[in-house]
């Protein structure tokens, strides 16, 4: 009686993950505790090739004009696909007007840039080509290129039976990118055994959960971000327009994506023009409560922190660093 049952329970296992193995979706990819099940589109499905040639293709310097610069230049594994610079060099050491996005978890982001104008990754990547202070090129002078290497060719082959061409090279590189997932962090180990916070660490995430300082209203969630648009104060005066770029209207005026703060230890310096050099620099800016901006978020105050507090918020943000995920060799040529 004992056995049977047992049996049953075991062939209850067998047939749950013979379903997920069909769906073939997570082979490549580890969905972390707590976070949902990513979405990928149907006509670009994971595969050990496509991940493979987009990851050559991250890293190959042939895709700027002059061969200086591969995506990778700017978005660094070691600095969670950061560049630590306040604003990104490109071509012909030419400035960026923006400070390099971390790629952590970018599968989850409905939308992309600031101004949240990009819809999927496979579009995302027409943008560094062609930016002039970028790669400063187009993808079909890149395809020409790539279909003088055969190792790319042959890759290309098996990957999506056809040689390099713009539906390649967008959906190859999309595809390494959503690999690019991060979910193990000590606080990620510490939602399932609260021992692994210090006094400190556990002070910071009480302030950071809180009402008084708002922190989670915006970066909410398991990715620290509700992606919405918001203003948190910097300026009163931009330089910047933000998401006003892309809609024209007056009430989007230096609104930008809520960013994520996973390894964002690693990430700095910070805010869309890298203005801010550490961690404790975007706190004393908080803890002052913005600078008055016209669109300022109502949930951006003077907080009124005391030292203390300030430095366990610090503690309870470098609690979202993720080493593994910095160091994983998958990420690397
Ligand atoms: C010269 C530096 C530079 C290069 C080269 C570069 N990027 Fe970026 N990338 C940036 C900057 C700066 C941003 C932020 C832009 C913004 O927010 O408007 C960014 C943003 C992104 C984003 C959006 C992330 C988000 O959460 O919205 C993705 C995805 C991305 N880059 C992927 C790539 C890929 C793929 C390549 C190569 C094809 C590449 N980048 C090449 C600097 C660079
Ligand atoms: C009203 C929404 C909102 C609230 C509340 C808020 N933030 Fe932010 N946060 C943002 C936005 C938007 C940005 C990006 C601004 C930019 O790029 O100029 C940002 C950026 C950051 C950054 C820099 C991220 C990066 O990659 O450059 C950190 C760190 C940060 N916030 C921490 C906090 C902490 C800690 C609190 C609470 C004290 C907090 N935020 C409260 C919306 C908010």
């Amino acid at each position: 009686m004992k056995s049977g049952f047992y049996l049953i329970f075991c062939s209850l296992i067998f047939v749950c993950c013979s379903k997920d193995e069909k769906a073939g979706l997570y082979d490549f990819i580890q969905v972390p505790f707590g976070f949902d099940k990513p979405k990928i589109p149907a006509d670009n499905e994971l595969t050990e090739d496509r991940i493979k040639l987009g990851k050559l293709l991250f890293y190959d310097k042939l895709m700027s004009r002059d061969t200086s610069l591969s995506c990778a230049s700017c978005h660094k594994p070691e600095l969670a696909f950061t560049d630590g610079l306040p604003k990104s060099v490109g071509i012909d050491g030419k400035f960026v007007m923006r400070n390099a996005s971390t790629l952590t978890n970018v599968i989850y982001n409905p939308y992309l840039l600031s101004e949240g104008g990009v819809p999927t990754l496979e579009q995302q990547i027409l943008v560094p080509i062609m930016e002039h202070n970028e790669f400063d090129t187009n993808i079909l002078i890149l395809a020409e290129r790539l279909n003088n290497r055969k190792d790319i060719i042959d890759l290309s082959l098996k990957a999506y039976g056809r040689p390099p061409d713009p539906y390649v090279i967008t959906r190859a590189i999309a595809a390494f990118e959503r690999t690019i997932i991060s979910g193990n962090s000590l606080f990620d180990n510490y939602l399932r055994n609260s021992e692994l916070f210090s006094p400190k660490q556990y002070l910071g995430s009480t302030l950071f959960f809180s009402e008084r300082t708002n922190c989670s209203s915006c970066h909410s969630g398991v990715l620290f971000t509700n992606f919405h648009f918001e203003n948190n104060g910097l300026y009163v005066n931009y330089d910047d327009e933000g998401r006003k770029r892309l809609t024209g209207k007056d009430k989007d005026e230096a609104l930008f994506k809520v960013p994520t703060l996973r390894n964002i230890s690693v990430t700095a310096p910070y805010m869309h023009d890298g203005s801010f050099q550490n961690l404790r620099q975007v706190i004393e800016h908080y803890n002052k409560g913005g600078a008055g901006h016209h669109n300022q978020s109502k949930l951006v105050k003077p907080l009124h922190l005391t030292e203390y507090e300030k430095e366990c918020l610090i503690e309870f943000l470098n609690t979202l660093t993720d080493t593994e995920f910095l160091s994983d060799k998958k990420y690397r040529l």
